[in-house]
C-alpha cells in the first residue's frame, strides 16, 4: 500500500485541544455512538449572530436540533422559533415559549394543523400556494402571512430548491389574493439553501423582494416583513467565507434595496446555531479491504446514514472526522453498519485515517450538532436512536482560567 505522509488533523480549526479533551474525558464511560452538545457553543453563535444583525429578530428553526436543553437556552436568550409541525409546535409551547414568538414556517400544512396552531394563539404562517392560503385565511383568520419566494439555492451545501418557494409572478398573485382574504398579506420570505456558500445569493432574493414590496404598494398593500430563513454556515471541512463578510454584505444588500425604508428582519438559522456544538462519538466496528492492492480501507463505524449522518447524501456536508492517534495516513472509505449498501459515508472524497487506527478505536465527527438527531431513523437494523448527551457547563472560573491561559482576555 502507498503510504502518505503522517497523519495529521488540524484540531485547532475546531476547538482548542483543551476542550476537546474535556469531551473526550466526559465521552470515555459512555457507549457509543452518542452525540455530545456543548451549549456554550449554541450561545455563543447566538450572540455572534444577533450582534451581526442587529436589526432583525432570530427565529431558531427547531428542525435543525430540537433537544429540550437547546431550545430553553435559545428561549432564555431571547429567540423566537420557526416551526414545522404542531409536534414541534407542542414541543416549544410545552418549554413555555409563547405563540407570539413562533412562527408556522413550513408550506406544507393540513387544514387542521393550521387550525389546532391558530387555537394555541399562533398568528405568523408561511406560504407559497393558493390552496395553502386559502387553508390558511380559512382556519387562521387574520393572521400574519409571509410568502415565499423561490430560490434556485445554487452554491449551498444542502439546497432546498424547488420544493420551495414560488416565482415572483405567482408570489405576487397570492399576495392580491390574500388582500381579499380574511388574512394580511404581511411580508416575503426566502431561504437561499443551506450551507450557503455564495454570500450573493442573499444579494439576488433582496433584490427579488424589494420587487414584490414595489408592487404591491402600487395596488395599495403596504408590505412590513422580510424574512431571510437560513443559509449561514457551521464549520465543516470546507472552509467557509469568514462570517463577518456575510455580516457586511448582506447588511449592504439590504441598504442598498431598502435603504432608510427597511422592513421588519427576521431570520431563521438552524445549522449555524447548533451545527459546531455537537460531536458525534463513535467506534471502528470493522476496518476490511477489498482488493490485495488497494490503495485504501474500509472503516466501517458504528453509526452511519440511518444513525443521523444522512447529509453525507452525495456527499453534500462533508464533516470533520478525527481519530485521536498518530501514525502514517492511509485513505479511507468510511462506512456505517448497516445492511443497506447505501450506507456509505464518504467514498468518492477520501478522508485519511492513522495506520495505527484499530477496530475498537473512537472515531469524534465534529460539527454534527445539527440535523443528525432530528434526521436518525428509529429501528433500522434495530439500531436505537442517536442519544444526545449535554456536555456539563464550565463553572464561570474555570472560564476564567482559560482566557487568562490562552491570554485573550477580550473573550
Ligand atoms: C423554513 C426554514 N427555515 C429555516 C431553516 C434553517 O436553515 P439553516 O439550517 O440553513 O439555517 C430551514 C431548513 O430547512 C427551513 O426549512
Amino acid at each position: 500500500m502507498v503510504q502518505l505522509d503522517g497523519y495529521s488533523f488540524d484540531l485547532e480549526r475546531f476547538m482548542s485541544r483543551e476542550d476537546f479533551d474535556r469531551i473526550k474525558e466526559f465521552s470515555s464511560d459512555k457507549q457509543t455512538p452518542f452525540l455530545v452538545l456543548d451549549l456554550e457553543k449554541v450561545e455563543e453563535r447566538y450572540d455572534a449572530l444577533t450582534a451581526a444583525f442587529p436589526f432583525s429578530r432570530v427565529y431558531y428553526a427547531i428542525k435543525a436540533n430540537p433537544h429540550d436543553e437547546v431550545l430553553k437556552l435559545l428561549a432564555e436568550r431571547g429567540s423566537c422559533f420557526d416551526f414545522a409541525s404542531p409536534y414541534e409546535l407542542d414541543q416549544i409551547m410545552g418549554l413555555g415559549v409563547t405563540p407570539d414568538r413562533l412562527s408556522y414556517g413550513n408550506t406544507i400544512k393540513k387544514a387542521k394543523d393550521i387550525a389546532y396552531a391558530y387555537s394555541r394563539g399562533v398568528r405568523l404562517f408561511a406560504t407559497d400556494s393558493e390552496h395553502d392560503l386559502r387553508k390558511i385565511s380559512e382556519n387562521a383568520p387574520e393572521s400574519k402571512v409571509l410568502f415565499r419566494l423561490l430560490t434556485d439555492g445554487s452554491g449551498a451545501d444542502w439546497p432546498l430548491s424547488r420544493k420551495f418557494g414560488a416565482h415572483q409572478d405567482v408570489i405576487i398573485s397570492l399576495i392580491e389574493l390574500a388582500s381579499k382574504l380574511n388574512v394580511e398579506p404581511y411580508g416575503v420570505s426566502f431561504h437561499v439553501g443551506s450551507q450557503q456558500r455564495d454570500i450573493g445569493q442573499w444579494d439576488n432574493a433582496i433584490a427579488a423582494c424589494r420587487y414584490v414590496f414595489d408592487w404591491a404598494k402600487e395596488i395599495g398593500i403596504n408590505l412590513k416583513m422580510i424574512n431571510m430563513g437560513g443559509g449561514f454556515p457551521a464549520n465543516y471541512l470546507d472552509p467557509n467565507t469568514d462570517f463577518e463578510v456575510y455580516r457586511s454584505e448582506i447588511t449592504r444588500y439590504l441598504d442598498d434595496d431598502f435603504g432608510d425604508d427597511l422592513p421588519e428582519i427576521i431570520i431563521e438559522p438552524g445549522r449555524s446555531l447548533t451545527g459546531d456544538a455537537g460531536i458525534l462519538v463513535s467506534e471502528v466496528v470493522l476496518i476490511s479491504k477489498k482488493a490485495e492492492y488497494n490503495q485504501y480501507v474500509w472503516v466501517y463505524l458504528d453509526t452511519g446514514k440511518f444513525g443521523g449522518l444522512i447529509e453525507t447524501l452525495d456527499e453534500a456536508i462533508k464533516y470533520p472526522i478525527f481519530v485521536d492517534k498518530e501514525g502514517e495516513a492511509i485513505e479511507a472509505i468510511i462506512a456505517g453498519p448497516t445492511c443497506d449498501s447505501m450506507d456509505i459515508l464518504y467514498e468518492n472524497f477520501k478522508y485519511t485515517v492513522p495506520d495505527t487506527m484499530e477496530e475498537g478505536d473512537r472515531m469524534y465527527i465534529f460539527t454534527t450538532g445539527a440535523y443528525t438527531t432530528s434526521y436518525c431513523s428509529i429501528n433500522f437494523n434495530g439500531f436505537p436512536p442517536l442519544k444526545a448527551f449535554i456536555l456539563p457547563q464550565r463553572t464561570e472560573n474555570e472560564k476564567k482560567k482559560e482566557v487568562y491561559q490562552t491570554g485573550n482576555l477580550f473573550e
